[in-house]
């Protein structure tokens, strides 16, 4: 079969080397203009997808869960029922069954609990701070964004900071499948195979379910009322979870409450660097801060490129018409630069009274179950960052995940200066 011509346009998208000098907004920006639900062939064996690049097309994509299923996953992975069954946690679920998987832990992430950790988050990042900007010259990555959100996790999961390291490394080898550097097996290479039954197709899933069921059993035998002791104490229609859902819900946590984080925090570093101004404007007003600047930033560095549903009957995506079976690609940075839905979308001015963010997902049943600690983490790592920093330049290039999935900065050599 021909390949039309805005097949071929939208082709790099299925390629994880498109994005590793970042996200691909040229692109993004033709395809919203010329075919915004653009389908993308990918390589044999895998079926193609359709990408979503609009902003008012990704959150219809979203809110409406029942012809746009995330129960084939959320990967671009085609998965069979067997891999399904083993792989699927939350995040690729839908309601019912979704609903009341959700209500296991959203309660610990809403305002009134996660606020309850701003004093000591404070704590740890005035003292990573100090100590990274002290040595002049660092990676930003090792000295910051990894070390924020892994103190968080491991204080919500109540274990000991010394564990971070291998939290952090089971992040990268999740994420960084597609990452010669990180990945275990390829993806896409036979090696891979043998760990199809996985999440993400890598062994260290075995790792994180190991660990996690050590500290279930813990957790039974003694409570904390930590995450750990509320996912084994929970009950769904009068049955604890199954160790299957308990290990996939554990490994999902453990990625996501640090690895988007993370990145998010190299991003807004990385922004600054590249937009001095910002940072004089942080520096005159740091309240700017705690309103529609942070979401401003977030659009900026968006950490997730894309989530991927299924059509489960034929549908239409604005003018568009998909199949039945159909898997979609909905691309978050692509729909937070779209001018039809934010005015002057290409332009990064944190003096906006508001902004409509898509980096957490928007108006669907799984928008980011951790989006409030995230934003809390971001925040106060901003507020800290920015009151003591005068000057920061790259040291050596910013080294980037190689992935069409998350949006990583691996390394970010940077010098500064300080007040
Ligand atoms: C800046 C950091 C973060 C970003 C950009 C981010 C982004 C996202 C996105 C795009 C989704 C999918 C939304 C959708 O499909 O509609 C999601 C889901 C999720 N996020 Fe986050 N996330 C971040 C931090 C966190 C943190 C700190 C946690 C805490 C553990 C977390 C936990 C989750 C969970 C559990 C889900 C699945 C929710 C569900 O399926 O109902 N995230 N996140």
């Amino acid at each position: 079969m021909s390949t039309s011509i805005t097949e071929a346009l939208a082709a790099p998208l299925a390629d994880p080397d498109t994005f590793i000098d970042g996200p691909p907004y040229e692109l993004f920006a033709q395809l919203r203009d010329v075919e915004p639900v653009a389908w993308t062939p990918e390589p044999e064996p895998h079926s193609g997808f359709w990408s979503v690049t609009r902003h008012a097309d990704i959150v219809a994509v979203s809110r409406d869960w029942a012809t746009f299923s995330s129960a084939r996953g959320v990967s671009l992975e085609d998965l069979d029922d067997d891999q399904l069954e083993h792989r699927t946690s939350l995040i690729d679920t839908d309601p019912p069954a979704h609903t009341a998987l959700r209500k296991v832990l959203s309660g610990e992430f809403l305002p009134k609990v996660i606020n309850g950790y701003e004093t000591f988050l404070r704590g740890i990042v005035a003292k990573t701070m100090d100590s990274a900007l002290a040595l002049g010259t660092f990676d930003f990555v090792e000295q910051v964004s990894s070390e924020i959100p892994v103190r968080v996790l491991a204080r919500m999961l109540s274990v000991p900071d010394t564990d971070r390291e291998k939290l952090t490394s089971w992040g990268d080898r999740l994420v960084g499948t597609s990452d010669p550097e990180f990945a275990d097996a390829l993806a896409g290479s036979a090696a891979s195979d043998q760990y199809r039954l996985l999440p993400f197709r890598s062994p260290a899933a075995l790792e994180v379910f190991e660990y996690g069921r050590e500290l279930q059993s813990q957790r039974r035998a003694n409570p904390t009322g930590d995450l750990v002791s509320k996912m084994v104490e929970a009950e769904i229609d009068g049955e604890k979870l199954a160790q299957r859902d308990l290990d996939n819900y554990f490994l999902l946590l453990a990625l996501a409450g640090q690895e988007t984080t993370r990145q998010a925090i190299s991003h807004a570093m990385e922004t600054l660097i590249e937009n001095p101004a910002v940072l004089t404007r942080f520096q005159e007003q740091p309240e700017l801060l705690s309103g529609a600047a942070l979401d401003e930033m977030l659009r900026w560095g968006p950490p997730v490129y894309h989530m991927r549903r299924t059509a489960t009957a034929d549908a239409m995506i604005g003018d568009s018409k998909v199949k039945q079976g159909d898997k979609i690609a909905i691309w978050y940075p692509a729909g937070n630069r779209d001018e039809r839905a934010i005015e002057r979308a290409s332009v990064l001015d944190v003096d906006r009274s508001s902004v409509d963010l898509l980096t957490f997902g928007k108006g669907g049943p799984h928008f980011c179950m951790g989006s409030f600690l995230a934003k809390m983490e971001y925040r106060v790592t901003l507020e800290e960052l920015v009151a003591r920093l005068d000057s920061a330049v790259y040291d050596a290039p910013i080294e980037r995940l190689r992935s069409n999935f998350v949006n990583g900065i691996k390394r970010l050599p940077v010098r500064v200066t300080t007040r």
